[in-house]
């Protein structure tokens, strides 16, 4: 960032100011200091007055085992009481929980008390399949009231969920079942999108078929009302069984450390990690976040349009808001259905107050709104916006501007949190009372969130000079374990270059010589970020290899304007090195055949073929040199070391 910029502040109005949860930048430094001066004081005070706990919690932080912390670990509570009964136990059991909009526009409005029966009875349903507390649940829903209802429920029985994004391939599910030993699958007979109805029970039915011995019986939640073929004895529709449920279901209370929920990421190696989350330090920083980033109030109508399938549906769909007591908006369907003003329409409609969603959205409807002035935001009444989010990616300056000037009409603040599935909730985010806004960074820590900026030793690198991105301490809602892995979780999160003292994100991350501020350089992994949805460039090499055609493969990124990121690959076939029409052809197939495998978002945007990939003498690939190619630049690199340099003509693209 250049000193430029940082001239180039956006300030909270002080109204906005006088009304936030964290009024003001004293208010902000003052939080910070606290969480400096008593850590353990800090998250403790919170935790005990945010959470309704069944059995109080002793002791705040056990660092006893490091790096696998443990938080609150003697205090025993249940999410799903802490969404739904205290809620109505409050009195707001008639307020509105969810306002679902389905694809085609029908909208259905669920209360809090309506909600905590519907969990309740599902959680039975649970219960009556034989699903225990711990067993593992894998949900592969699309975006549905029920998928919220599935999620709470197996909280409430103590049951850990694992979402698989609806988008993803039966190689995919079947992989992450096997990989939990998941017990029962939750699915519905399809899923409504962009005006099509699209099938989700026969890809389950594939996935299964492929063998997942340790799944019992399967759920299935009706949709579209498509033809379903069921297994006699393993399939059940879910509203037969739910309706003869009672409505009523104890919460079992668990321990804070409970795994509440397993999230498959991209990680460096071709295997997805099952990410492993915990219940009261979850639970804690949903609530705190919703609170201080969202400063979240009684008549605010929340919208993340994010998916269930992605940490940010999970945190800020199917906890955080609940938790607080919000109404928010579950949409089934894509921005650009019926046409690119469904958001605008939709924030109209339903007097949306704060708006979450991901820069590749924001591109892609900046650009519909220029090609299509029917569906600009102007055309609509966006006056009931008093909050604008971003999340997933970097937000580009240019974005953030149009963001702010067009549906913020200028008055509203940008949070632009950057946080990981790894996080659990926002590390580094403006609070909007407090923050002033440079567009295109994530300024300051969560407080209580202790980031920092190192070199390969550790050491911290001055402001201005970009580095690697660590947290110094642990956090409540962090990662507790890649499931059934330790030692890669270690390796992954732990390094022993940092003697296993500070937390690796996986980002490359600079701060304003200035300010302080942060902005984040992207991956420094081998991950990739395409609309927001990581990709490990290792997964799509192994499913590209596993194809007859391919010998070998190599997947790095380049930047998209779209995008974000897209993922360009170099192939090496078994025979010869296809060109012309034989090439488009094999490039569609592989194409698809990516598609399969992992899922469309997967599929490379461009794939060039060579008779070999560039490799030292050694025979590493040079992925810099990829890189390079991908991108279309000039070589800067001397490639006298490179084993067979004629190759680099072939793979220009
Ligand atoms: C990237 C999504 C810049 C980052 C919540 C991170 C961001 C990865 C931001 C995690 C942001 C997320 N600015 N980059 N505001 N938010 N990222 O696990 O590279 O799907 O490591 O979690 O997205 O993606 P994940």
């Amino acid at each position: 960032m250049t000193s430029e910029t940082t001239q180039k502040f956006y300030y909270p109005s002080e109204e906005v100011v006088k009304n936030a949860a964290v009024s003001g930048m004293e208010a902000y430094k003052a939080l910070v200091a606290e969480a400096d001066k008593d850590y353990e004081g800090f998250w403790g005070k919170r935790a005990k007055e945010l959470i309704d706990w069944q059995t109080p919690f002793t002791q705040v932080l056990d660092e006893s085992n490091a790096p696998f912390f443990k938080w609150f670990a003697d205090g025993k509570l249940n999410v799903s009481y802490n969404c739904l009964d205290r809620q109505v136990q409050k009195g707001l059991g008639d307020k509105v929980a969810l306002i679902f909009e389905g694809d085609k526009g029908d909208i259905a409005k669920v209360t809090y008390s309506d909600l905590l029966t519907r969990v309740s009875k599902f959680a039975n349903a649970l219960k009556a399949q034989g699903v225990k507390k711990g067993d593992r649940v894998v949900i592969y829903l699309p975006m549905s009231i029920e998928g919220v209802v599935a999620m709470q429920a197996c909280a409430r029985i103590g049951a850990t969920h694992s979402i698989v994004f609806g988008g993803f391939s039966a190689q995919s599910l079947a992989d992450r079942i096997n990989d939990a030993g998941a017990v029962l699958l939750i699915t519905s007979d399809g899923q409504n999108r962009g005006g099509k109805a699209l099938p989700l029970k026969s890809i389950a039915d594939e996935a299964l078929a492929s063998g997942c011995p340790t799944i019992t019986s399967v759920l299935v939640v009706k949709r579209t009302g498509a033809e379903t073929a069921m297994v006699a004895g393993r399939d059940i529709w879910a509203d037969e069984i739910v309706a003869q449920m009672s409505d009523v279901c104890e919460p079992e209370w668990v321990e804070a450390e409970h795994p509440l929920f397993l999230l498959y990421t991209s990680g460096s190696t071709g295997k997805p990690k099952g990410v492993q989350h915990s219940t009261g330090g979850y639970l804690l920083h949903a609530i705190l976040t919703m609170q201080y980033t969202f400063d979240i109030k009684p008549d605010d109508v929340f919208w993340c349009t994010a998916d269930i399938g992605w940490v940010t549906g999970h945190t800020y769909i199917t906890y955080g808001p609940l938790a607080c007591g919000a109404t928010e908006i579950v949409f089934e369907g894509v921005p650009t259905y019926p046409d690119a003003g469904r958001f605008w329409k939709m924030i109209q409609d339903h007097k949306v107050s704060i708006f979450y969603t991901a820069p590749t959205a924001i591109r892609s409807l900046i650009k519909a709104a220029d090609n299509t002035p029917a569906v600009h935001p102007k055309q609509y009444d966006l006056t009931s916006l008093r909050l604008l989010g971003s999340v997933g990616e970097p937000i580009n300056p240019a974005a953030w501007e149009w963001y702010h000037e067009n549906i913020g009409g200028g008055r509203c603040p940008i949070v632009d949190t950057f946080w990981q599935t790894e996080t659990g909730g926002h590390m580094i985010t403006p609070l909007p009372g407090a923050t002033p806004l440079i567009p295109g960074s994530c300024t300051l820590p969560f407080p209580g969130i202790q980031a920092a900026v190192v070199d390969e030793t550790g050491t911290e690198v001055p402001w201005g000079q970009g580095g690697i991105l660590v947290v110094k301490r642990p956090w409540p809602s962090m990662i507790r374990n890649i499931w059934g892995d330790p030692e890669r979780f270690v390796k992954s999160y732990y390094p022993a270059d940092f003697q296993g003292k500070l937390y690796l994100a996986g980002d490359g991350a600079i701060r304003d010589k200035d300010t302080g501020y942060f902005t984040i350089t992207g991956r420094i992994d081998d991950v990739l970020n395409v609309s927001g949805h990581r990709m490990g460039t290792m997964e799509i090499e192994s499913a590209l290899v596993a194809h007859e055609k391919v010998a070998e493969a190599a997947v790095v990124g380049r930047p998209d304007d779209l995008t974000g990121e897209a993922i360009v690959a170099f192939v090496v076939l078994k025979g010869a090195r296809p060109t012309g029409d034989e090439a488009a052809k094999v490039l569609k197939e592989l194409q698809n055949w990516v598609g399969q495998e992992i899922g469309p978002i997967a599929k490379p945007k461009d794939i060039r073929f060579g008779e070999n990939l560039p490799k030292t003498r050694s025979g590493k690939i040079m992925r810099r040199l990829l890189r390079q190619l991908a991108k279309g630049e000039e070589i800067t690199q001397d490639t006298s070391t490179l084993e067979n340099p004629a190759i680099l003509d072939q793979l220009k693209g």
